[in-house]
């Protein structure tokens, strides 16, 4: 069973509208839910990952023929830092192809009206010029530590394009800086940066510690945009109007695809200062240079999304501020 794609009907998302988002738990499912409920939207679905295994084409076509969503928020993936990329790629490239490509295929026998498919900044070449604009995708190597999941998610933004050229979906595949903010992964293994240091300088404060140690130089440059900005950013495009939302999806010569930031970086030195002042660590900041430093730039260009009128809110040491809040509240 397809449903047709080829209405006239507008697409833009409303109040009511039956929205379903995959991954509802994660750093930005999470954001998303709250921003959601806060804007008073009514009819929102969710399954947990032991309610619905994504990976599993047969559960995810039936999800959606008994629900019959109206617009998708693929927020549901298998993520991780540095070493876990290294440790997983078997299952960093399979599951993320997996998870994608069900409900994305899902999303179209359906008819749904919209989806929006979560990608990650990692797709732009390793080398590539800053800050990086939508139009770099493909022009370069990878950064070979997580290009089994870089290459999942081209994967993902190729197949919402092959399938708005084919049947006329409206999917758009947007392409977020580091994220932060509630619900974020504090497991020193598998940890993105900002969160990880907020807990090292959190317990090298209760410890007394004179020192802690950053990993590398810390002269490398990166963007930090927070969570609930990022969900704001995705329910935005999807209440465009169509004739707004047309241009981000229509061009064969284009990918649809958009990256969401604050456009501001900032050095990891200098985000390790932010947050010692926030934590209250009155140790020093070693810099263990035997560590890797990863990519020199990682800033996104993101005029595509400010020309459609949409800007981060949240300045960098007021989120950090708020997410400290919330990992002592979930420390007690
Ligand atoms: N975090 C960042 O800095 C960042 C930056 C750019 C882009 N993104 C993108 O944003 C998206 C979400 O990332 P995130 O940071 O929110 O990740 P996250 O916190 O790890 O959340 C991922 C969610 O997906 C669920 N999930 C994983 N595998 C599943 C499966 N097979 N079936 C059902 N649910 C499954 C997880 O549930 P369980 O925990 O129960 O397994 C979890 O709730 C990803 O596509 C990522 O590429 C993230």
């Amino acid at each position: 069973m397809v449903m047709s794609h080829m209405t006239t009907m507008n697409k833009e998302m409303t109040l009511t509208s039956k929205v379903y988002i995959a991954g509802h738990r994660g750093l930005v499912g999470s954001a998303l839910i709250r921003c959601m409920q806060a804007d008073g939207y009514m009819n929102v679905i969710t399954r947990t990952h032991t309610e619905l295994d994504l990976t599993n084409q047969k559960a995810v076509f039936e999800f959606f023929e008994k629900e019959g969503p109206e617009y998708v928020f693929i927020a549901a993936a298998k993520v991780g830092g540095i070493h876990a990329n290294s440790t997983y790629p078997a299952e960093f490239i399979y599951e993320n192809l997996a998870i994608q490509t069900n409900v994305i295929h899902a999303s179209w026998r359906t008819g749904v009206k919209r989806l929006l498919f979560l990608g990650s900044s990692c797709i732009y070449p390793r080398d590539c010029p800053q800050p990086m604009k939508e139009a770099y995708l493909l022009s370069g190597p990878l950064e070979p530590s997580n290009r089994p999941y870089a290459i999942a998610k081209i994967a993902g933004i190729e197949m919402c394009w092959s399938y708005n050229r084919q049947y006329g979906t409206q999917s758009l595949a947007v392409m977020p800086t580091n994220l932060y903010g509630p619900n974020d992964n504090y497991d020193l293994q598998n940890a993105h940066v900002l969160p990880a240091l907020i807990r090292k300088m959190h317990e090298a404060k209760v410890r007394g510690d004179k020192e802690i140690v950053v990993w590398g130089t810390g002269t490398p440059r990166r963007e930090f945009l927070y969570s609930d900005d990022m969900a704001d950013a995705c329910v935005f495009l999807m209440c465009l109007s169509d004739k707004k939302f047309a241009p981000l999806i229509a061009d064969d010569s284009v990918p649809p695809l958009i990256n969401i930031g604050c456009g501001k970086d900032m050095t990891i030195r200098e985000l390790a200062e932010v947050i010692r002042a926030v934590v209250g660590f009155h140790g020093e900041i070693k810099m263990d240079l035997s560590k890797p430093d990863g990519t020199p730039q990682k800033l996104l260009n993101v005029d595509r999304l400010n020309t459609l009128g949409w800007q981060a809110a949240t300045e960098i040491k007021q989120g950090i501020m708020m997410v400290y809040e919330g990992f002592l509240a979930q420390s007690v």
